[in-house]
């Protein structure tokens, strides 16, 4: 089950108290430089006219940071944030019920916004461009529409697939922004930050390696951190370094890099069944019997990420680093000990 990994970048309940580590002003939201410094500046200037901000769209891999900045956006404007998802609104209705109690700048936050339905669009359209909500009375020849005027909001967007954002549903908004990995210096002041909220000593050393091993990303970056806390106050002294970091991040079978036993499967099924590929992701799915978007937004953001695996016309195609630092080929054994990872 991907949503058990430790590695895994989506929320799960392994991520149980992980509000605590959420950041809520834009100063303390580490990284993502460009994004924030525009953002800034479109915050103060609708601030400085008294109007709601511009639509913005985040996009990016789950757990880099697009729920916390949508709250974020919301509590430097000053306003409320109400939270739903794309799959969350099944009909029209309920968005119509959504968008009929926004305040005058209101932040709604629509999560996995790739996921609404079509009819729901729709009515999202006029409310974003014009705020106002078209209702159709009668049905047939009878039927006319009359617009319901809706307080100005803003809408805050999120999703993994910006690809497949309709084009309407896209050109809606002013502010479109994708959110990158974080580097491992970043990450290291993120687990930093986190380590004292949470109570926990961390050296310098200690909190780079877990930031090696977090795929770029917050959210693992703050479940490793707690799960090592566990080892250091259990079996060892309280606080981490690096040769309590590096105990824990073995015994979790996460390596130097991040990568963990379902990742080594994916790439070594590609190399030993499909020749190193290229293959199909449908026919890779099927190979390691997960979903196809599953293998998309969970395990290959960050492959490719690492030049591990290239997507080509023809299919997935594992790359030379991969079988270096897989030792496939050599193969077999337990293979995050392999050399290049030390
Ligand atoms: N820029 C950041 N600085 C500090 N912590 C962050 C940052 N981005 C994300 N986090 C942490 O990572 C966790 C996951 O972020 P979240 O906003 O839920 O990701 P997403 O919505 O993109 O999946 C948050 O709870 C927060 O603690
Ligand atoms: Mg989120």
């Amino acid at each position: 089950m991907a949503n058990t990994r430790m590695v895994t970048p989506h929320n799960t309940e392994l991520d149980r108290g992980e509000s605590g580590l959420r950041p809520t002003r834009l100063e303390d939201y580490i990284g993502q430089d460009a994004v924030k410094a525009n953002l800034a500046v479109f915050i103060e200037a609708a601030r400085r006219r008294g109007e709601p901000l511009d639509h913005v769209l985040l996009s990016g891999p789950p757990g880099l940071g697009k729920t916390t900045l949508a709250t974020i956006i919301a509590r430097e404007m000053g306003s409320s944030i109400h939270i739903t998802s794309g799959p969350a609104i099944e009909r029209p209705g309920d968005l119509a019920g959504i968008l009929t109690n926004l305040q005058p700048g209101d932040v709604l936050f629509i999560d996995e916004i790739h996921r609404l339905s079509r009819a729901v669009e729709e009515v999202l359209y006029p409310g974003m461009e014009d705020f106002c909500l078209d209702i159709v009375l009668d049905k047939g020849p009878a039927a006319r529409s009359i617009r319901l005027p809706l307080n100005p909001f803003t809408l805050v967007g999120a999703t993994t697939r910006v690809g497949a954002v309709t084009a309407p549903l896209r050109d809606r908004f002013g502010v479109i922004n994708r959110l990158e990995f974080y580097t491992p210096e970043q990450l290291k002041q993120i687990i930093t930050r986190s380590a004292a909220i949470l109570g926990i000593a961390i050296d310098e050393p200690g909190a780079m390696e877990i930031a090696r091993r977090s795929r770029g990303t917050p959210r693992i970056a703050n479940r490793l951190l707690r799960r090592i806390r566990d080892f250091a106050e259990i079996e060892g002294q309280g606080k981490i370094d690096l040769a309590v970091a590096r105990h824990a991040l073995n015994r979790l079978e996460v390596d130097c890099i991040g990568l963990d036993s379902s990742d080594r499967r994916l790439l070594a099924t590609i190399v030993e069944k499909f020749g190193g590929g290229p293959v199909g992701v449908d026919t890779l799915a099927a190979a390691i019997s997960e979903e196809v978007t599953t293998i998309e937004d969970v395990y290959e953001p960050y492959l490719l990420q690492l030049g591990f695996i290239k997507r080509t016309p023809r299919g997935r195609v594992v790359t030379p680093a991969a079988y270096k630092h897989l030792g496939i080929g050599v193969h077999q054994g337990d293979l995050w000990e392999a050399e290049n990872c030390e």
